[in-house]
């Protein structure tokens, strides 16, 4: 085993990995992935929605609001596209605070400060639920500027509503006007009956840590933001780019995705 971290126990982030079509991943990863892709079919085209979500909207907030700092929540493995260098595409400058809880993505973190020169990027080994702590440490952000808040597929891994919600009006409090926050999380909204029992059943019974939200519950989270069109939408479906070859529906990428805009 390696240190700091089992490879015999499932983590989401290597499970994203495998999905994604990676190598971070081990036979725990991939034996939990293929389980929930029994109930959840989609699985993999809804890890690729995702991650293609979170380019386009950190594309957004960087190029069309022009923030040039972001932290990034749950940041999993370095992957193609990482937070950084989407926004340090648009601005060279740009600064990222990636923040993730396993250790494994720290051991791979090497891949995510590949910063620009003129930019700046750094990583932390902190848990969602500690965000006085993260706020804390994301010392190379300037919080008196505009800050990309993105909690990308990573709310849903806390079950508790009502912790969650108090955890991102800590992170968004903190946050000057004209920061935004970009926020993705699984729903078994748009999940026909059928897939939607499969679901709540591989919850009940340990399979999955993935713990769908609400429309409403998901629109909780950005009370006092301003919302950016398309507002909430399948993640597919969120400004989606005229020349994508993948075209999931919502049935296949369920994952609510939104940008919101803290007001002066
Ligand atoms: C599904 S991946 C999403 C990665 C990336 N945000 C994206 O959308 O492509 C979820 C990530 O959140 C991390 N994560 C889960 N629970 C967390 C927590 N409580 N605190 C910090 N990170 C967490 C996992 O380790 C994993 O890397």
């Amino acid at each position: 085993m390696n240190e700091g971290f089992d490879t015999g126990v499932a983590h989401p982030a290597r499970r994203y990995n495998y999905w994604l079509g990676g190598k971070d991943n081990f036979a725990a990863d991939r034996e939990s992935g293929d389980l929930l892709a029994k109930s959840y079919p989609a699985a993999r085209i809804a890890a690729r929605a995702n991650r293609a979500f979170l380019r386009r909207a950190v594309r957004h907030v960087a190029a069309e609001a022009g923030v040039r700092q972001f932290l990034d929540i749950g940041t999993g493995l370095p992957t193609a596209d990482n937070t950084h260098q989407v926004a340090q595409r648009v601005a060279p400058e740009s600064r990222i605070v990636y923040v993730d809880n396993d250790p494994m993505v720290m051991a791979h973190a090497r891949a995510l400060l590949t910063s620009t020169p003129e930019g700046e990027t750094t990583y932390l080994e902190e848990d969602l639920r500690n965000p006085e702590r993260i706020l804390e440490s994301a010392g190379i952000l300037d919080f008196t500027k505009p800050i990309g808040l993105i909690l990308v597929a990573v709310l849903h891994f806390l079950p508790d509503q009502k912790q969650s919600q108090e955890i991102v009006r800590t992170l968004v409090g903190a946050l000057p006007a004209g920061s935004h926050l970009v926020l993705s999380l699984a729903t078994t909204d748009l999940l026909t009956p059928e897939l939607k029992a499969a679901w709540d059943e591989s919850l009940r019974t340990g399979r999955s840590d993935v713990h769908p939200r609400t429309r409403e519950e998901f629109a909780s989270f950005l009370d006092g933001l301003e919302l950016v069109s398309p507002g909430i939408a399948p993640v597919g479906d969120w400004r989606p780019d005229p020349d994508a070859t993948e075209h999931p529906t919502p049935v296949e990428a369920s994952i609510f995705g939104a940008v919101a805009r803290k007001p002066s």
